[in-house]
């Protein structure tokens, strides 16, 4: 992969979990990084653990918010090379659809969907200037889904379209991307008052077909591939990072 020398990226939600975990690669591969979350306990101690990373405060579903991070940013680092519109609000929302409160919808939506729509108009300026990239974090849950996760679902197939969307807006100057992570088990990579180490049990592991549940640097490793320029020929698709398990067929015997 080619080195980024001084390149800057900017990684929502980047405190925690996957974020977190795409924050530590992409500085271990030469970018600057700057995480903005909206938990201040976690951005404290991700900061402490990962030196060198620029935090900052900010709740992606605030345009305010959202324009004042990305200043700060761009202020830091000079420029601006990539964006990983990585924050979110993860699990089912208020049970089933009929207990749904619009509130709970618009949580979602806001934090899930709205906040790539207003990072990336945010960061747009500076992406064209420095022919970046961005990378979305969607869901599986864009493609298929469980009972009772309307909202969660809904937000994460509006960020596939998104994305492609994006692609045809900025573009050529901009590629657009969007990762679907699976089950990715980013227990290890929380504050600590959210850490689990616990193992998960040997059944977990073993529906999935490539033999266990996803780690946060899987999705890391798809997320750096594509903000790299290994990935030139690639923009506006959604790429699916699950162990194989959205096309597992599944029969109950
Ligand atoms: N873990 C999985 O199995 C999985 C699977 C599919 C998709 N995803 C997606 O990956 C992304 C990361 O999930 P995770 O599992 O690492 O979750 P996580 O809860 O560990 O981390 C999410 C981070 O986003 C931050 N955040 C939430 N709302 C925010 C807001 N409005 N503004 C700023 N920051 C905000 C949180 O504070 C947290 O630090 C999410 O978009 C999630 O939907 C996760």
């Amino acid at each position: 992969m080619n080195p980024p020398a001084g390149k800057a990226a900017l990684v929502t939600g980047g405190a925690q979990g996957i974020g977190r975990a795409t924050a530590a690669r992409l500085a271990a591969d030469g970018w600057r990084v700057a995480i903005a979350d909206n938990d201040a306990e976690a951005l404290a101690e991700a900061r402490s653990a990962h030196a060198g990373l620029l935090a900052l405060a900010c709740d992606v579903s605030e345009e305010a918010s959202v324009a004042g991070a990305v200043r700060e940013a761009a202020q830091a680092f000079g420029r601006l090379d990539a964006l990983v519109n990585n924050a979110g609000i993860t699990g089912a929302a208020g049970g089933p659809l009929e207990s749904l409160t619009l509130a709970e919808w618009n949580r979602r939506i806001g934090s899930n969907l709205t906040g790539v729509f207003l990072t990336a108009k945010h960061c747009a300026a500076q992406l064209r200037a420095t022919r970046g990239a961005i990378v979305n974090v969607a869901s599986t849950r864009a493609l298929q889904s469980e009972p009772h996760t309307e909202a969660y679902s809904a937000s994460k197939g509006g960020v596939v379209a998104l994305t492609h969307a994006l692609a045809m807006s900025l573009g050529p100057e901009v590629r657009v991307n969007c990762v679907s992570p699976g089950w990715i088990d980013v227990r290890a990579w929380r504050k600590g008052a959210r850490r689990d180490v616990a193992p998960l049990s040997a059944a977990d592991h073993a529906q999935h077909p490539v033999g266990r549940v996803g780690r946060p640097e899987d999705v890391a490793a798809m997320i750096a591939w594509l903000l790299s320029d290994e990935a030139g020929f690639v923009t506006g698709q959604n790429f699916v990072v699950d162990g194989g398990m959205t096309r597992k067929m599944i029969y109950v015997e």
